[in-house]
């Protein structure tokens, strides 16, 4: 496994392994891995040949105020994991060359990111869709393997790489889970074992939301009401929101339609911000 910092040595790279015929798969992370990154790896390493794999905290997509200077690192760690789950590159560029003297250049999704997290992270959303361009034009993937867990993220980059005509094609992985359910996620090293205890709220709202539409409720302001009364049980909970929306164009849905419909939260606990969502 070969560590690359530079974007030129990683871009001439890919660019010979493309020009040989390899296939390229692509996993964008920022660091702090965890097992849902690496099955990221997993679910890429047989469908290509040589499997790149980025750690950048990219400073774009966070807000004001947001945790950017707190965000968990240890790239050993990382390069350790990496190793092992037979990852080839590990692509660690430096802040200051992704975004050089008068960067100014930003991709914008101007549909699918004015809701949900998009409504209270505005700027959030170029700086994925900002940082994912610049990686895949230098790492030049094939396919590039997403979480389920960032389904907005998805959702949006998937319609870039459509709009922009990235020759890409995404995997999406089902989120990774805690045995307490708990989604995997960098940012749960924040919680508390309190805010921890409150946090397992979400899984259990999704799953309360799961058994309604098995028993046949199909209104979506009756399943959210429900989730709504136990998220409240948690005492540091602050709801951010709870949808019920079209899993292709995130439009809110009144009724459940099948294998259409995703239920997406987010809330605050105390001053961490997590997410969830479950196709139902
Ligand atoms: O999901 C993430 O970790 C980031 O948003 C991504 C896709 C690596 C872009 O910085």
């Amino acid at each position: 496994m070969q560590i690359i910092r530079s974007i030129d040595e990683m871009q001439k790279i890919s660019l010979g392994l493309k020009q040989e015929g390899k296939k390229i798969g692509f996993v964008p992370t920022m660091g702090f891995l965890h097992k849902g990154h690496l099955s990221l790896v997993d679910s890429l390493r047989n469908r290509v040949d040589v499997v790149i794999l980025s750690i950048f905290v990219n400073p774009t997509q966070f807000g004001v105020g947001e945790d950017l200077d707190q965000y968990p690192k240890n790239h050993e760690r990382d390069i350790e994991l990496c190793k092992d789950r037979g990852t080839d590159f590990v692509f660690i560029p430096k802040s200051e060359e992704i975004y050089g003297d008068r960067f100014s250049t930003f991709t914008i999704e101007e549909e699918l990111t004015k809701c949900l997290c998009g409504s209270t992270r505005p700027t959030h959303f170029q700086g994925v869709t900002t940082i994912c361009a610049k990686l895949f034009n230098i790492c030049q993937p094939n396919m590039v393997a997403l979480g389920q867990k960032d389904f907005q993220q998805v959702t949006v980059l998937k319609r870039m790489i459509k709009d922009l005509n990235f020759p890409i094609k995404v995997v999406v992985c089902d989120t990774m889970r805690e045995k307490d359910g708990l989604a995997m996620s960098s940012r749960n090293s924040y919680l508390s074992p309190i805010q921890r205890r409150d946090a397992l709220l979400l899984y259990k709202s999704i799953q309360r939301a799961v058994n309604l539409v098995d028993e046949g409720i199909v209104d979506s302001d009756q399943i959210k009401e429900e989730v709504l009364t136990i998220l409240k049980c948690g005492k540091l909970i602050q709801v951010d929101y709870i949808e019920i929306v079209d899993k292709e164009n995130l439009d809110p849905l009144n009724k459940i339609t099948p294998n259409q419909s995703i239920i997406v939260l987010a809330v605050w606990i105390e001053k961490v911000r997590l997410i969830d969502n479950q196709i139902i």
